[in-house]
């Protein structure tokens, strides 16, 4: 009875985070944090120029100093295998250590080896390069109409139907570079057992992604790259691909034949793996006078490196987010003298919820219907981009609890009108979506004597707390308690299991997790031991048959359903901001998110995933901005007392409502992602919030106070 009690109250609030009381001890380890035997230590020295050539490089003081056992640059490092194959693409690529190109400030172009970190760090400021310097762009706004196309363009219907509807609207927003800046700074450990074998500790998304990278550099078998990466403190995107100080860290490595740490600094992760990129759009909205759309027009240019094409989907969430007749949209990339960029936090969609949703704001205004009426009116029942029903979409649910939460009702139609003591009160909202994926899976799981579960699989958590979702799952259909589960992640020689990111982890490896546990289920009523509904006593069962495990290897991947339904996620964010009349400062007064993701497996990490994505949004509408100063081509942030990302105190009352209504179709537990969603859509809600306040619109974000004064 106890028992039981225990756990039903467990299962309203859901599971705490299953290695929290490792974090907060320190207990868990980061990839920085395996002290083999034998470590030395790398680090990089970058490019004082933005463009150009090195024409001479000075490394020997660096190599004379104490404890340095190696300097690497262009001239002597160890060749990488493939960097002997001609690159991939066209455009070329950045290749560490390859020839004397200079690409983008902070480009590395030594790496010193020492026996302390101290000292590499010391020697590698003491490499001394002469450049030939050339000329170099590094301005998005500047160089838009330098853009390239990308991909064909959209045409649903009429192009631009817009500019002939009764009521328009026509905007340009620009977005600076954001930085994902997790708290985790990005670090490897490689260490080589003779040849053609290595282990590396790597901050990554994906240990088999890694895995496949790095033996394709270096042209080993897969296999024999082990991947170790059980804890990753926050990556966002910057961490799902194999970046090139990775690739230095092995070759160091492999060259002194010693274990090599190598540690990004915080200023280097500005220039080292990657970031949201640059860009600018034009949204034109046209309705009827009722407010139903007519056209949708979207055009945007995104920054990416003059080495590599980075494209996101910036424009595709005005294809997809409302019924309309006539959609077109363009996309175009600007190549700058930067490093690449990479998917962040709801990657192509954050930057195009902007427009579009600042756009059906100024719409709004335009027709004077209220904003929520207006996504009400073009609603879209089914996908409009592709005619198929949606596997499931509850997102009228959401607008509701969202306004009642928020207390919508409080909002005034007319700007700049309310005044709470002394500060412009505001209300905006803004809505996302994403796609809602899922792919294939293995995990093996296994029942042993004690009646405890195990199991395995090669996915890493970067934060959301996908153990404690799996924990959940398995306990909920093994019928046992969470306590007799360990579940184990984030290494190489696990069954496959996919990279952390688009929101994906929860829908495809909780579906193997589920189908596994059915499977060990079967296993166990063939031994004759389970009561229908409920619980088992398997440790039991094995003593009885007097097995010592029982084991099973479970693939699961989509089924055929997957292809006839329109799948996605769906937030919607609502703002309430007070704006000083005089100062210009902009605080968030409440925050109330919410999603319609399908069932929720976890609520407390849920919960978490989503205000985390809020306090993401936040700053990318109200803080966030990697300045580059253009006459030099270089950064003039690239630490955390000057590029500001929200603390706090910025942060007040976050609510975070879930809908948690199953998808019928996506997997067995009715789950689409989430942590997309968090973000896409809160930086347009605080646009409009602060338009709702002030009755200035702001279009160029971030929305800091000089803009409002
Ligand atoms: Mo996410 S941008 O797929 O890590």
């Amino acid at each position: 009875m106890e028992n039981i009690k225990k756990k039903k109250a467990t299962a309203a609030e859901g599971l705490s985070r299953i290695d929290g009381r490792m974090k907060v001890t320190g207990k868990a380890k980061y990839s920085a944090e395996y002290n083999t035997k034998g470590l030395v230590y790398g680090v990089l020295a970058g490019s004082t120029i933005t463009s150009g050539t090195i024409k001479t490089i000075d490394t020997k003081a660096a190599e004379n100093a104490p404890g340095v056992l190696a300097v690497y640059t262009y001239l002597n490092s160890p060749k990488i295998p493939a960097y002997q194959d001609p690159p991939a693409t066209a455009k070329g690529a950045f290749r560490i250590f390859y020839d004397n190109k200079i690409y983008f400030n902070g480009q590395p172009i030594a790496m010193v080896v020492a026996d302390t970190f101290e000292r590499a760090q010391f020697a590698a400021g003491l490499v001394k390069a002469n450049y030939d310097n050339s000329t170099f762009q590094t301005d998005l706004k500047s160089n838009i109409s330098a853009g390239v196309a990308h991909g064909k363009d959209y045409l649903r219907g009429q192009e631009d139907a817009y500019k002939n509807a009764p009521v328009k609207i026509e905007a340009e927003y620009t977005l600076p570079t954001d930085v994902h800046n997790p708290m985790e700074l990005h670090a490897i450990i490689a260490s080589w057992d003779g040849d053609d074998k290595l282990t590396v500790w790597d901050k990554t998304q994906g240990v088999m992604g890694t895995q496949r990278s790095i033996a394709q550099t270096f042209k080993l078998q897969p296999a024999n790259v082990h991947v170790i990466s059980p804890f990753v403190g926050g990556a966002f995107g910057a961490a799902l691909r194999t970046w090139q100080h990775e690739i230095a860290a092995v070759m160091a490595a492999k060259a002194l034949n010693k274990p090599v740490k190598l540690v990004l600094t915080r200023a280097a992760m500005f220039t080292s793996v990657g970031y949201r990129p640059a860009a600018w759009q034009k949204i034109g909205l046209g309705a009827t006078a009722d407010g139903k759309l007519v056209g949708i027009t979207h055009e945007a240019a995104g920054q990416t490196s003059i080495y590599e094409d980075f494209t996101e989907g910036v424009v595709n969430i005005s294809q997809l987010m409302y019924a309309c007749p006539n959609v077109n949209t363009k996309y175009k990339l600007v190549s700058l003298n930067v490093n690449t960029p990479t998917p962040m936090r709801g990657p192509g969609e954050a930057t195009g919820a902007i427009a579009l949703e600042c756009g059906m704001d100024e719409l709004a205004y335009a027709l004077n219907i209220d904003p929520i009426a207006l996504r009400i009116i073009n609603h879209a029942d089914t996908d409009p981009q592709s005619g198929k029903p949606y596997s499931s979409k509850f997102l009228k649910d959401a607008y509701q609890l969202g306004a009642d939460a928020i207390g919508w009702k409080n909002r005034s139609m007319k700007p700049g009108s309310v005044m709470e003591n002394g500060w412009l009160v505001g209300y905006g909202l803004g809505t996302g979506m994403f796609g809602a994926y899922r792919s294939s899976a293995t995990v093996v799981a296994r029942l042993l004597a004690d009646g405890t579960l195990d199991i395995q699989t090669a996915v890493t958590d970067i934060g959301p707390g996908t153990g404690t979702a799996m924990t959940t799952i398995a306990s909920e259909v093994m019928g046992i308690s969470s306590d007799k589960i360990n579940f184990k992640l984030g290494d190489s020689n696990m069954p496959p299991s996919p990279t952390q990111g688009g929101s994906s982890v929860t829908s495809t490896v909780g579906s193997a997790v589920s189908d596994a546990c059915v499977a060990l289920k079967d296993k166990l009523k063939e031994l004759g031991g389970v009561a229908e509904g409920g619980p088992a006593d398997f440790a039991q069962i094995l003593k009885q048959h007097n097995l010592p495990q029982i084991e099973v290897t479970v693939t699961s991947k989509p089924g055929a359903d997957i292809g006839k339904y329109a799948m996605y996620s769906w937030s919607v964010h609502f703002m309430k901001v007070l704006v000083h009349p005089t100062t210009g400062v902009v605080k968030v007064d409440k925050a109330v998110s919410v999603a319609d993701c399908g069932t929720i497996v976890s609520p407390k990490t849920a919960r978490s995933q989503i205000i985390g994505g809020t306090i993401m949004g936040t700053g990318m509408g109200l803080m966030e901005e990697a300045v580059i100063d253009h006459r030099y081509g270089r950064l003039v942030n690239n630490d955390f007392a000057n590029y500001h990302v929200p603390v706090q105190a910025d942060i007040p009352q976050l609510q975070a409502l879930f809908v948690n209504k199953p998808d019928p179709y996506i997997n067995p537990m009715g789950a689409k992602g989430m942590g997309e969603i968090a973000t896409i859509g809160v930086a347009a809600a605080l646009a409009n919030a602060v338009f709702n306040a002030t009755g200035k619109r702001v279009r160029d974000l971030p929305i800091t106070p000089d803009k409002l004064i």
